[in-house]
């Protein structure tokens, strides 16, 4: 069993954090790695000019490099935020692990399986932390919800139903992005969107997927880019459906047309005992039916107690560093980034068929390190 470098591990020693990618997901990584006492910023990867990053706020003028090799050259960052287009998630990722960095990386985990097994190899082999930035994952419902059902409250658990719907691609004045580009982003909502369904269904019910099957289009074709139009070639929208642990059935909607969806993701899910449904526009509140209520009855609003102990989350870099720190690991991990990409490889696979296809790659034991318990460093270190 590896054990973290005294250095870092002190408390001493500032942690030394590079980010890498200056965009929409950078500004978030980077408010919390400077708002973070005892971390000190040591570099910013882009290929683009300053002025063009979508950086604001404190940060920005720390030294700027072109290429991850530049920065790991010059400086020997502790941990890294990968927050670039998918297409460039791996190849980073993996220099960073050889030069001994913990890796926090946005979703999806890669373009496709092969790669993210390459990762979560690289990382066990490096001996240092993977952490997946699956945000949803620190929304109070979502928690609240999990909380329930490991608890008994919903009894055992029989239908799931989750919807992550976003109205962009119809909005007036959007340019073509390389989120409309498969070569860049992999894939379009059903795995940008998608894999945070995915991860919920996973994180919130315990149950890992066994087979899934479903249905793409792409309904917007083309998109301007300056004064080019320029072809869409990723999915628009995707449905589908899994089959999970249990017998479990699982309904899942996402789309990038949604017409009067900002950005709106729920979740319910049904039990022998109770329902339960939360919404993203609604972080601390869920719905839950009443025991032994009639049969026309009606969900009930009720708040998340604010005594409960997992209702305030550290962002992902934070939840790094206080990994690093305390040596427990209490995050999304490069596991369950790999089992997301998992169950996206194989509905891709069964779109193209159109067939049903078997989810082979599991995160482990569900419910134990991989949903976020403490557990020992070690495990993640071995
Ligand atoms: N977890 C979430 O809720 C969430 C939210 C938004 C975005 N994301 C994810 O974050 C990632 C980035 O998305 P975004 O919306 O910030 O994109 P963006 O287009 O706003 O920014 C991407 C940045 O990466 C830079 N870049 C491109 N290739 C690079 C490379 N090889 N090395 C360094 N920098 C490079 C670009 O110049 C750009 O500044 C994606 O994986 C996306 O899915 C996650």
């Amino acid at each position: 069993m590896k054990r973290i470098r005294n250095a870092e591990s002190d408390g001493e020693h500032p942690l030394r954090y590079a980010l890498i990618g200056a965009g929409i997901a950078g500004c978030a990584h980077l408010k919390a790695i400077c708002g973070r006492k005892n971390v000190r910023l040591v570099g910013i990867v882009d290929p683009a000019p300053a002025s063009a990053w979508k950086l604001g706020g404190a940060g920005r003028e720390a030294p700027h490099f072109t290429t991850i090799e530049a920065l790991l050259g010059e400086v020997r960052p502790d941990i890294v935020s990968i927050c670039t287009p998918t297409r460039d998630h791996a190849e980073l990722a993996m220099a960073a692990l050889r030069s001994d960095a913990h890796v926090v990386c946005e979703k999806p985990m890669a373009m496709n399986l092969q790669e993210a097994r390459q990762m979560e190899q690289a990382r066990a082999a490096a001996g240092r932390l993977g952490l997946m930035n699956f945000s949803h994952r620190n929304v109070a419902a979502f928690r609240f919800a999990r909380q329930l059902i490991q608890d008994g409250a919903m009894g055992r658990v029989t239908r799931i139903h989750i919807s992550y719907l976003q109205s962009h691609l119809r909005a007036a004045g959007g340019r073509w992005t390389w989120r409309n580009d498969a070569a860049t982003a992999g894939y379009g909502a059903m795995g940008d969107l998608g894999v945070h369904m995915i991860d919920a269904a996973r994180f919130v019910t315990g149950l890992e997927f066994r087979r899934v099957t479903g249905l793409k289009r792409t309904w917007i074709t083309e998109r301007s880019d300056e004064e080019v139009r320029r072809p869409v070639t990723t999915d628009t929208d995707a449905v589908f459906l899994g089959e999970m642990q249990n017998d479990a059935t699982a309904v899942f909607e996402t789309g990038q047309t949604a017409l009067g969806y900002g950005n709106c993701f729920r979740l319910e899910v049904g039990g022998e005992l109770a329902t339960v449904r939360v919404a993203s526009e609604l972080p601390d509140h869920i719905e839950l039916s009443e025991r032994g209520a009639g049969w026309k009855a009606k969900l009930k609003m009720k708040r998340v107690p604010r005594e409960f102990p997992g209702r305030n989350r550290p962002a992902s870099p934070d939840a790094i560093v206080d990994a690093i720190r305390s040596g427990t690991t209490d995050y999304p991990t490069f596991r369950d980034g790999l089992a997301a990409q998992g169950v996206l490889e194989a509905l891709d696979r069964a779109i193209g068929t159109r067939s049903w296809m078997e989810c082979d790659e599991q995160a482990g034991e569900v419910g134990g390190t991989q949903h976020g318990e403490p557990a020992n460093l070690g495990e993640e270190l071995q």
